[in-house]
């Protein structure tokens, strides 16, 4: 038996003035028409049943979660106190699950990305999944680089066939080292998705990060109260599981992936997505454009008009406005982080 855990709880800085603390990025319809977190769902049908999918998420997102996914059992959104990174998020799955389905096989899965080919995405999972059940390994989806991204994880891969295995795993590596994995050969991007084995995942963090289970399990022990969950969820380390476990596991195995993927990072990547016009611009809302090239004009409630100007991106709210060069888009998460610092 196979569940699904989306994990749901990231803030998505990079989308600013559209994504909120209260309005993250897999909230917002950035491609499609769908919002990112109900195409994750979506996507899963008809492989996983309703009550077999679990999204994690913070307390702040959870009412808002539960009720963009009427078609979940409330129950299935579990509930973090506060959003401690990726590794206690799959911790509290795993804990809240192993008491449901002891034997069932997880698909982790995160709530932010695109994800083309839904048939050979499903294809993908159920060769995970066989891979998971039958030989015990931690099975990630691998995407071929392109580009030296420093914000990815990368698996070094061995021989060859549906199922590759992994030599090592390196997350958010420095850009040299990016250039050096890209030009191997052997290198995938991991796609941020795991598929394991409920016991498989306790046996492996019990062996590289103990101290993210052990609040957890007297937690659970003393009855699951959750009103005592944010006791047990402060002793947490902050990490990812790429950290707490995949750089350290030697149980890694790689489905080369068969579907087009986006993580769907930034205004640019989001731009990627439309039909751009012969200008190369891209314009949404009530836009006039005179003699501009490869710009992005985002509009919201009011007209936007403009002249001569070239690689820009504009991003309209009722009380924002971003202006943005196309290739400083990375600089919105600094814009975020100084208005957060002015309160
Ligand atoms: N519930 C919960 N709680 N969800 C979280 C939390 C948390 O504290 N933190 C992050 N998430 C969710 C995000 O919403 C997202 O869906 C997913 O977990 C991944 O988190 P990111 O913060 O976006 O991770 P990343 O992009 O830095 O890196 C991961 O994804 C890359 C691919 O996009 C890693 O797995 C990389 O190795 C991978 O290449
Ligand atoms: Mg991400």
């Amino acid at each position: 038996r196979k569940v699904a855990v989306i994990m749901a709880g990231g803030r998505g800085t990079r989308f600013w003035p559209r994504s909120r603390g209260a309005r993250p990025k897999q909230f917002l319809a950035m491609v499609g028409e769908e919002t990112l977190l109900n195409a994750t769902v979506s996507r899963l049908s008809p492989s996983f049943l309703p009550g077999d999918i679990y999204i994690v998420t913070t307390e702040e997102l959870a009412a808002e979660t539960r009720r963009m996914l009427p078609q979940l059992p409330p129950g299935n959104v579990l509930v973090e106190p506060e959003g401690r990174n990726t590794a206690p998020c799959l911790a509290l799955a795993l804990a809240v699950i192993e008491s449901r389905t002891p034997d069932g096989v997880m698909v982790v899965l995160s709530a932010d990305s695109w994800i083309g080919d839904k048939d050979k995405f499903l294809e993908d999972i159920d060769t995970a999944v066989h891979h998971a059940a039958g030989k015990r390994d931690l099975v990630v989806f691998g995407i071929r680089p392109t580009y030296p991204e420093t914000g990815y994880g990368y698996i070094e891969t061995e021989g060859k066939g549906k199922v590759l295995g992994a030599s090592a795993f390196r997350e958010k590596p420095t850009y040299d080292k990016a250039v050096e994995y890209l030009e191997s050969g052997r290198h995938f991007w991991n796609a941020g998705m795991f598929v394991w084995t409920l016991q498989d995942l306790r046996a492996e963090l019990t062996r590289h990060c103990p101290e993210i289970l052990a609040p957890l399990d007297e937690w659970m022990a003393a009855g699951a109260d959750p009103a005592r969950l944010a006791q047990a969820y402060g002793r947490l380390p902050k990490l990812s599981i790429d950290y707490a476990l995949m750089e350290k596991s030697d149980r890694v195995a790689v489905v080369p992936a068969h579907f087009r993927w986006s993580d769907v990072g930034s205004w640019p990547a989001v731009v990627e997505f439309h039909e751009s016009d012969a200008a190369g611009n891209v314009v949404q809302g009530d836009v006039i454009l005179l003699e501009s090239n490869n710009c992005a004009v985002f509009g919201g409630k009011r007209l936007i008009a403009g002249s001569g100007l070239e690689d820009l991106i504009v991003v309209d709210e009722p009380d924002a406005l971003l202006l943005c060069r196309k290739d400083r888009a990375q600089d919105v998460k600094t814009i975020v982080e100084r208005l957060s610092a002015m309160g």
